[in-house]
């Protein structure tokens, strides 16, 4: 088929490319001219694992290429999937949904035959209602130009895999024609044993935020563990472990650590607080407000602990610190829990140096005043202490004999509780951890 993506970010960047690998001929709409130039020429603005081979190949083929033009992407095809970022609003917690509004404006006065439009941002509920008035309203194909909500539950990271693989297509629609086409679509993944939710606009837009909300209450249930842990000697990891084996639990998501971050969770659970409040029914959701709380607790939480960890002055302190990004295989550092964290030590007087496998250029752009090393050995040369926070697969193969003659003083904190504390102790390492023994 020949479809169209509007928005070239993260979602829109995969989306695009992933739909052209499966053979279909993908026009790329993006406003911003550096982004298009580079995605033009087969380069990916982020780090993604897998994307960028993807991209250029697809490239090169001419299955996939980008404009700038709304005439053009309505000419181009009859399937238009609406990919743009909703950030948090600049004075309130309420998601900004402007780039939604300005695409589907931008759009609909070209669509002048039958078309569908796909929306894949994460909205608040009521934007699709809303939108597809709007898309009524402006397209000179009137009630021909449908919409339908099509959330995405991709993770970076695995953004290529989850768009190629996903666990569940969920269609928000108002007719059986929308849903047709889609089915259609999505027919590969339907055959492969994707399982498929029909429903309507409001519970499609929901089922997004409802399970990045399930996702976020998950972690902070097991960070709110990790400090009862603490206070009584018990250890958080046997205790996901064990709770995990209940299948209604599961493990997955019971890590406890530094907390969430990144663009969507910490901004998806406030925008909905927000829209509940709108909607008459914030007392539902005051919980998610806690979730936040305990979330930004942990963060401070590792403020406290380095300190005393250091001696109880921070002023001056040498801190190593491995990892920037909110979670490995991802150079994203939007709400990063341990760059906010390494921002806050800096801050408090602490010499820190950070180093992380691919984040290093992204950190430094939204926190210049760190210090950056090319090794993590050399993030930690003649430090204080030593801080993991993102757990890239590297940071488990460093032993202490790695670091021996490098740190000044032989302290190390686990902020993601995957490293081998007993054989950091063994080798005279003062160690902690979050919640664990
Ligand atoms: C999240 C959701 O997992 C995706 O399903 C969703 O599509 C995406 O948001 C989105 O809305 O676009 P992502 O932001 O890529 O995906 O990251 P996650 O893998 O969910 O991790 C979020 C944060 O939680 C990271 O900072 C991670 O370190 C932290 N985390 C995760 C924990 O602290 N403990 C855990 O057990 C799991």
């Amino acid at each position: 088929m020949r479809i169209t993506v509007i928005g070239c970010g993260y979602l829109g960047a995969t989306h695009a490319t992933a739909m052209a690998e499966l053979g279909h001929e993908v026009l790329g709409m993006e406003i911003d001219p550096d982004k298009r130039a580079a995605l033009s020429e087969g380069q990916v603005p982020m780090y993604e694992p897998h994307l960028a081979e993807m991209l250029r190949k697809n490239v090169d083929s001419g299955a996939l290429r980008f404009t700038d033009s709304y005439a053009e992407t309505a000419a181009f095809g009859d399937l238009h999937f609406v990919c743009v970022g909703t950030p948090q609003a600049a004075e309130s917690l309420a998601a900004d949904v402007s780039q939604v509004e300005n695409a589907i404006s931008g759009l609909a006065p070209h669509l002048d035959r039958p078309a569908l439009v796909v929306g894949k941002s994460t909205v608040p509920v009521g934007t699709a209602e809303r939108m597809s008035a709007r898309l009524a309203e402006l397209a000179p194909a009137g009630g021909e130009a449908m919409l339908a909500w099509n959330p995405e539950f991709l993770r970076e990271g695995f953004a290529v895999q989850d768009t190629l693989h996903p666990d569940r297509i969920v269609i928000g629609v108002q007719d059986g024609r929308a849903e047709k086409l889609l089915r259609d679509f999505y027919a590969p993944m339907i055959d492969d044993g994707a399982p498929v939710v029909i429903t309507d606009y409001a519970t499609a837009e929901l089922v997004k935020v409802a399970a990045n909300a399930f996702l976020a209450t998950k972690i902070s249930f097991i960070n709110a563990m990790a400090e009862v842990c603490e206070a009584t000697g018990a250890d958080v990891v046997d205790l996901a472990d064990a709770i995990g084996y209940d299948e209604r639990i599961g493990r997955r998501f019971l890590n406890a650590g530094i907390g969430f971050g990144g663009g969507c969770l910490p901004k998806d659970i406030r925008a909905f607080v927000h829209r509940a409040g709108e909607l008459g029914v914030e007392d539902a959701m005051t919980f998610l407000r806690h979730v936040d709380d305990v979330n930004q607790r942990q963060r401070e939480r590792v403020v406290h602990i380095a300190k005393a960890m250091v001696g109880g002055d921070l002023s001056g302190a040498r801190i190593g610190v491995w990892g920037a990004a909110f979670k490995p295989d991802s150079d994203d550092v939007r709400d990063s829990p341990a760059l906010w964290i390494s921002g806050q030590l800096h801050l408090s007087g602490a010499r820190v140096r950070v180093y992380d496998p691919r984040a290093s250029t992204t950190a430094a752009q939204s926190f210049p005043t760190l210090t950056y090393a090319d090794s993590a050995i050399e993030a930690c040369r003649d430090a204080d202490l030593v801080l993991h926070l993102t757990e890239w697969p590297e940071f488990l193969e460093i032993t202490p004999a790695d670091l021996e003659g490098v740190v000044s003083r032989p302290v190390l904190f686990d902020g993601r509780n995957v490293l081998d504390l007993d054989s950091w102790r063994s080798a005279g390492w003062t160690t902690r951890a979050l919640g664990r023994r």
